[in-house]
């Protein structure tokens, strides 16, 4: 099979483009997926999205005849179909009408080029550069399908800075006091006590005990006095993090920060969620206050300089509550990944 190559006007190196594009990403939720031409952008890349007989295609978002984008055409039945000449594509991203010539054979030069896809945790998941060799492996989410837990996918949102800093910001635990008092945790608790990254196959993980609370602020409920937070971290590199909150009484809460690489200036967020409490809870009140969250720190992600992530531990300063953001970025390094980083 041909080496893909990036797109045109891509915005990273071509090494950390292929790298990168052999890992799996999210491009939608599933339940936003239907017949018709649904656009997404990924690693540069245009795509074109759509749902035929219970089957999901995503596939460059070119016609093949002459180069129009599919998401700006229509669809019916069989498939999503071309605004310039009424080609019409369905399973596999496979041609089945010609309208100009109906009683010609379809030649497979018409067919969409697709890519593989994977449904988890309520999303849309793609490669573009797959490799048979060394296939990547999709992201865990611990609880998701365990009885008793509910399962939530909120809306995406985007986020103009590069997926990488968004990442290290979810995994940092030293900002909780200053970015984020309006929502769960207590100015006045700034301390992190130490805590150790333990390196996992994809990535690592960390088990971060704190006194800091969870439970919205404002809220009547609290833990019993000298309760420990745990907060579990799973780092799937490059972008996903999975974070388990152990409230009392055995509640959890697992938060997955999926970054989806639009460009190297452009994240789109995703956010499955599962937790077994406050079940009677309206879902809509839980994308909202999540998104809150996410709101808190988007000022910070998107003014970070350099804009990218510095792999190389020398070029900016570090405290002991880092241990997490330089787990990453040693995680990323050893994976490869270059310069490109740093802008
Ligand atoms: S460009 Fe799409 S049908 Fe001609
Ligand atoms: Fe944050």
């Amino acid at each position: 099979m041909k080496q893909p190559s990036p797109p045109a006007h891509c915005t990273f190196e071509p090494d950390d483009w292929l790298r990168l594009a052999r890992c799996w990403h999210p491009v939608a939720r599933l339940c936003d997926v239907g017949p018709a031409p649904m656009k997404a952008v990924l690693l540069d890349e245009q795509l074109v999205i759509y749902r035929i007989n219970e089957q999901i295609v995503a596939a460059k978002d070119v016609c093949p005849h002459r180069g129009v984008p599919l998401t700006l055409g229509f669809h019916d039945e069989h498939g999503i179909i071309c605004p310039y000449h009424g080609l019409r594509f369905g399973e596999d991203g496979r041609c089945n009408r010609i309208p100009s010539s109906p009683n010609q054979p379809v030649p497979a030069k018409l067919n969409l080029i697709n890519f593989p896809v994977e449904v988890r945790f309520g999303l849309v998941w793609v490669c573009l550069a797959p490799d048979a060799d060394n296939p990547a492996a999709l992201p865990q989410m611990p609880h998701w399908e365990d009885a008793g837990f509910q399962q939530i996918t909120c809306p995406p949102f985007d986020v103009a800075g590069f997926a990488g800093r968004q990442v290290e910001g979810f995994l940092d635990v030293a900002h909780f006091a200053w970015v984020h008092s309006e929502t769960f945790a207590d100015p006045g608790n700034q301390e992190v006590p130490p805590y150790n990254p333990v390196e996992t196959e994809y990535g690592f993980t960390v088990d971060y005990w704190s006194s800091v609370s969870n439970f919205a602020a404002g809220s009547d409920r609290q833990a019993p006095e000298g309760f420990q937070w745990l907060r579990h971290f799973e780092m799937h590199l490059p972008f996903t993090a999975t974070l388990t909150v152990h409230f009392p009484d055995a509640a959890r809460l697992v938060i997955m920060n999926a970054a989806s690489p639009v460009s190297a200036r452009k994240t789109r967020m995703f956010a499955p969620i599962a937790r077994n409490f406050d079940l009677h809870i309206p879902v809509e009140e839980v994308h909202a206050f999540n998104h809150r969250v996410f709101e808190e720190d988007r000022l910070m992600v998107e003014t970070q300089m350099p804009e990218r992530l510095p792999l190389d531990l020398t070029l900016e300063a570090h405290i002991p509550a880092d241990r997490s953001s330089i787990a990453y970025r040693r995680g990323l390094k050893k994976q490869g990944y270059g310069d490109f980083f740093l802008v």
